[in-house]
């Protein structure tokens, strides 16, 4: 396809029906590969065959035409040239941090980071001699850079306490000292932001949330525009033996055409219910990375053009945690559960006393499919019975 189109119309049209029309049977549907051995035709081509490339296939590990489809369609969304995908978002952050961290060397996490890739960098600091510190993501000034400092992680906005950092002043001080950059953009999910143009080197996702939109594939995606990184990162891939299967492929494939419509419909929503609890009494505080309540808002402003669906509140300080947990309990269309980015919405109480230790408990809310004013009335007979007694 020529280049003339935006890349959301690139990412819906099929990529290969020139090549097919007048065929007998010609679809919009790109068909699943799946292959544990991949045959070839002779030894010859055996050993001439190389793993590293992506037109190019030796092991159903190291992936099918399937899923270099859905390779493709991330790194065109991103606008880079490399795409892996690995069997979670988390599976994602340990490649970054395998693949680019070696023993005595540092990696500076933002204190708001996703829990689970905080937990590996600690086991991989008490394991494998790697060293990990951490920074406050509102005062990139203060980040404490060492000279063995070699990666800079970013996560904006932290996806429970939603601060926004500034992700092109980070990676400046970062470059300025020749630390990679490495961005956990999940929430802005390759539509709110482009990481690549603020200074990331390196961006991950959680495909589990919107790009897979069914709350039923776990999937991540590491992406660069770097080709040593790459070849980097690729060969970490396969010595650890990351490969996701085709049928998850499929499954992300068939619902990426709509993730953007589906992410911006839902932002709207969001922004419904987030400034709706803004006036609610009981809460003390929205975090929502679009209203003026959130810290880093002006980055937001400037360097977002749109929310996630994801968002969280404070609560008064005077009412009980046990008072929260049934708020969250009395929801009947927020279900109580992890993760996000599915049809249904979800709510999930947090324990944040850690950084902000003068404040009630946190609910992060997750805004689905459902009609805004339902989900607001739900909130609303919430609150009515748990909070505001
Ligand atoms: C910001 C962020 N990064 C990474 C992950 C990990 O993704 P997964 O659940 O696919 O392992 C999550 C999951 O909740 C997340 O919220």
């Amino acid at each position: 396809m020529t280049k003339k189109h935006s890349r959301w119309t690139e990412l819906v049209q099929p990529e290969d029906l020139a090549g097919t029309r007048g065929a007998v049977f010609s679809s919009l549907v790109g068909s699943m590969e799946r292959a544990s051995t991949v045959v070839f035709p002779d030894v010859k081509s055996m050993r001439e065959r190389d793993w590293r490339s992506k037109t190019q296939y030796s092991y159903g590990l190291l992936g099918t035409p399937t899923t270099r489809r859905l390779e493709n369609k991330l790194a065109l969304i991103d606008g880079v040239r490399h795409t892996l995908l690995l069997p979670s978002g988390l599976s994602a952050v340990s490649l970054i941090f395998l693949a680019l961290l070696k023993s005595g060397e540092r990696v500076l996490l933002p204190r708001n980071a996703y829990q689970p890739g905080v937990d590996l960098a600690r086991m991989l600091a008490v394991r494998f001699g790697i060293e990990v510190d951490f920074y406050d993501p509102l005062q990139p000034e203060a980040v404490p850079f060492t000279a063995n400092t070699r990666l800079l992680w970013v996560e904006t906005p932290g996806s429970v306490t939603m601060e926004v950092a500034d992700l092109r002043q980070l990676a400046e001080l970062a470059h300025a000292r020749g630390v990679l950059v490495a961005a956990d953009a999940t929430w802005s999910a390759g539509i709110a932001q482009n990481v690549f143009a603020l200074g990331a080197d390196i961006a991950m996702q959680a495909l589990t949330k919107y790009q897979s939109g069914g709350s039923d594939v776990m999937m991540g995606s590491v992406s660069t525009d770097d080709d040593a990184l790459h070849e980097q990162l690729l060969k970490t891939h396969m010595q650890l033996g990351l490969g996701v299967s085709p049928e998850d492929c499929q499954l992300v494939l068939r619902s990426l055409p709509h993730y953007r419509l589906r992410y911006l419909a839902q932002d709207i929503a969001a922004r419904k219910l987030a400034e709706w609890l803004s006036s609610q009494p009981g809460i003390a505080r929205v975090l929502h990375p679009a209203l003026p309540s959130c810290p880093g808002h002006a980055i937001w402003q400037r360097d977002f053009t749109a929310a996630a669906s994801l968002f969280s509140v404070l609560f008064e300080p005077d009412i009980p945690q046990a008072n929260i947990d049934r708020f969250v309990e009395a929801l009947a269309l927020f279900h109580i559960g992890y993760s996000w980015g599915g049809a249904v919405s979800l709510a999930i109480p947090y324990d944040v006393r850690d950084r902000y230790p003068h404040s009630g408990g946190l609910v992060r809310f997750y805004v689905g499919l459902e009609d805004v004013d339902d989900l607001i009335a739900d909130v609303e007979q919430a609150l009515a019975q748990t909070i505001n007694l």
